[in-house]
C-alpha cells in the first residue's frame, strides 16, 4: 500500500540579517540542505523568501514531512514558524522540485509588490491555500522558462 501523501504549508520569520552576500549564504546553504535531505525522503515543493520570512511548501508521505518540519522548526535562521496548512493530497504539485525557491530577483519583487497590495508587503497575512497557489505558480512558470 502506498503511504497517503500530505502537503504542509507554513510561514515563519526570517531571523538571517546582514549583507547580501550572508543571507545569500544562508540561502544556498539551507537549499543544499534541503535538497540533499528532501530527495532522501521523497519530499518535493518549494521556498519563498525575502529579507523579513519564509514561507515554504512540502509534501511528501506525511512522518517523512513531519520529521522534516520538526527539524525546519528547531533552525534558528527562522523564528515565529506557523503552521498554515497540513491536508493530505492526490497528486504533488512540485514533482520536479526537491526544493524549488522564489527569492530576490527583481521578477519575483514585481510578483511580490503585487501579493503586497493585497496582504500589507506581509505574506504572514497570506493562508496556506494562497501561499501553495503562488508558489505552484511561479515554479510553473519557471519551469516553462527553464
Ligand atoms: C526556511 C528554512 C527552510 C528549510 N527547509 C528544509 C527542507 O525543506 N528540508 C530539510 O531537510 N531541511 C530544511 N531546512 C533546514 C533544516 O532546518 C535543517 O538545517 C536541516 O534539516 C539539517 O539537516 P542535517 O540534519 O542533515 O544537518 C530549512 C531551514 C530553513 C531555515
Amino acid at each position: 500500500m502506498t503511504e497517503t501523501l500530505h502537503r504542509l504549508v507554513y510561514y515563519s520569520r526570517n531571523h538571517t540579517s546582514g549583507e547580501d552576500a550572508v543571507f545569500s549564504a544562508h540561502i544556498d546553504d539551507i537549499l543544499a540542505k534541503s535538497r540533499i535531505n528532501n530527495t532522501r525522503d521523497q519530499i518535493t515543493g518549494a521556498l519563498l523568501f525575502n529579507a523579513g520570512c519564509f514561507a515554504q511548501v512540502l509534501e511528501g508521505p506525511l512522518p517523512n514531512i513531519e520529521a522534516a518540519f520538526e527539524r525546519i522548526q528547531q533552525d534558528d535562521r527562522h523564528g515565529d514558524v506557523s503552521l498554515l496548512a497540513l491536508d493530505p493530497i492526490d497528486t504533488r504539485s512540485f514533482p520536479n522540485w526537491a526544493m524549488g525557491f522564489v527569492g530576490t530577483s527583481s521578477v519575483d519583487a514585481e510578483r511580490f509588490a503585487d501579493i503586497g497590495s493585497s496582504s500589507g508587503f506581509d505574506p504572514s497575512r497570506l493562508s496556506g491555500d494562497q501561499i501553495y497557489t503562488l508558489l505552484r505558480n511561479l515554479t510553473i512558470e519557471e519551469e516553462a522558462d527553464a
